[in-house]
């Protein structure tokens, strides 16, 4: 017999352990519409405060998943795919996608768009002429078989269980707890069908979770979930307390891109994709250029442009205008602030606050001189591309204070904090 909301929010109150039939009547009720929005804002707000546990979670996130539509694949090479947190210049996915199919393995990456200050790598990939993020089932099949890996967004109902509560958890302040959060992130993951998943949780100013302890907790959380629910993971927490690359914005993240993907690009970019990548030969597969190649089919499988590859001036968003940015005085670059570059990135018209908002593909920022390197006064910092004028004022008083500048060398994260392995 299903389990009535009044029996789950009641056994809530006693403070008992939720069944995991209580936890699947809950999820069925709010995918049907069964569960009024307070009974599941009252089961968010329980959920907040006592903290799901990790067999709790584990049946949370299954539920979550199961609640829409899972993606199923041939037999064939492994499953993997990568999760990031979320950042300021975080543009791995693009190199990452082509590089593990390149490797031989399976990439069926369904990715999502930018909110707030941090890119989104379906608005990234946009920039490219034609290239299409909205591919239908049998067009996904054909992508993963021809070339091993796609980067699109969402088909059908994924989690739509997740889209109800998160909403709710917006309007509830419920956003910020782990197993809720861990639930949301890994049930639109777990529905792509993957055998294997690499987690990037962010540690600084611009990512989500700004301090370690929060970072490991939801690194561990993750990781365990996922393994509870029969995928491979593991965690690697990086930093986040200044972009990653040189690039921030969209059409200029494509073309860092394309470098890395060539054996160039910054050297952290590349440090990181080979760190998530987690295979012998990626350094040798990115230095040889067939990366590229991969990802020029990717391109094209979907629809895009692959001659970008050979002519990044074919990228969309052309006419915008630059201008330079001069260190305020001399010194050591002790940090470079990543929410301060990517608030920049966004006022220029990078970014979107509202899912249905357009990017303007051209504009954004590129760092010339990061963290390490001494500067004289006057020396240029960064570049802005405009259009416009919009938001310019503001984007260059941003990346003027994102600029640590002192005598002494500052203390940056190292890229790589920690990997998070599964508990026992
Ligand atoms: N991203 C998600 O998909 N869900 C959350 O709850 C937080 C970040």
């Amino acid at each position: 017999m299903e389990i009535s909301i009044d029996r789950i929010l009641l056994s809530m109150g006693a403070g008992e352990e939720q069944r995991p039939e209580a936890i699947a009547a809950f999820i069925r009720g709010v995918t049907d519409g069964s569960v009024s929005r307070p009974q599941a804002a009252a089961w968010l707000a329980w959920a907040f405060h006592r903290r799901l546990t990790p067999a709790e979670t584990a049946v949370f996130t299954r539920e979550m998943t199961d609640s829409g539509d899972v993606l199923a694949w041939p037999e064939g090479p492994e499953l993997v795919d990568k999760h990031s947190t979320g950042g300021v210049g975080d543009k791995v996915s693009l190199v990452l996608a082509p590089l593990w199919a390149e490797l031989g393995l399976r990439v069926p990456m369904i990715s999502g768009r930018g909110l707030g200050h941090t890119g989104g790598t379906l608005d990234k990939l946009e920039a490219i002429p034609g290239f299409r993020t909205d591919l239908t089932k049998p067009e996904l099949d054909k992508a993963l078989a021809s070339v091993g890996a796609f980067i699109s967004g969402q088909t059908g109902e994924v989690a739509p269980a997740d889209r109800v509560l998160y909403a709710l958890r917006n309007e509830t302040q419920t956003v910020p707890s782990i197993p809720l959060i861990c639930g949301s992130i890994l049930s639109k993951k777990i529905a792509e069908g993957v055998q294997r998943l690499v987690l990037d949780v962010k540690v600084g100013s611009g990512a989500f979770m700004k301090t370690r302890e929060e970072a490991l907790d939801l690194a561990q959380t993750l990781v365990d979930t996922a393994v509870a629910n029969g995928v491979h993971a593991e965690a690697c927490m990086t930093a986040m307390d200044r972009p990653l690359g040189r690039a921030v914005g969209n059409a200029n993240e494509v073309i860092e891109s394309m470098d890395c993907l060539k054996g160039g690009g910054p050297a952290d970019l590349r440090e990181l994709v080979l760190v998530l990548a987690g295979h012998p030969d990626a350094a040798s597969v990115l230095d040889s250029g067939a990366a590229l190649e991969r990802f020029r089919h990717m391109v094209e499988a979907q629809g895009g442009d692959g001659g970008v590859v050979d002519d990044p001036s074919r990228l969309l968003g052309a006419g915008t205008e630059e201008q330079v940015v001069r260190a305020s005085r001399g010194g050591i670059i002790r940090a470079v602030d990543a929410l301060s570059i990517g608030r920049a990135a966004f006022g220029l018209g990078a970014g979107r606050l509202r899912a249905e908002d357009p990017v303007d593909f051209g504009v954004g920022v590129e760092l010339l001189a990061t963290v390490g390197d001494h500067v004289v006064q006057g020396d240029a910092i960064a570049r802005v591309a405009h259009r416009s004028e919009r938001g310019l004022g503001p984007a260059v008083r941003e990346i003027q204070s994102a600029f640590d500048l002192g005598d002494q060398p500052g203390d940056p994260l190292p890229l790589l904090l920690q990997r998070v392995t599964a508990r026992e």
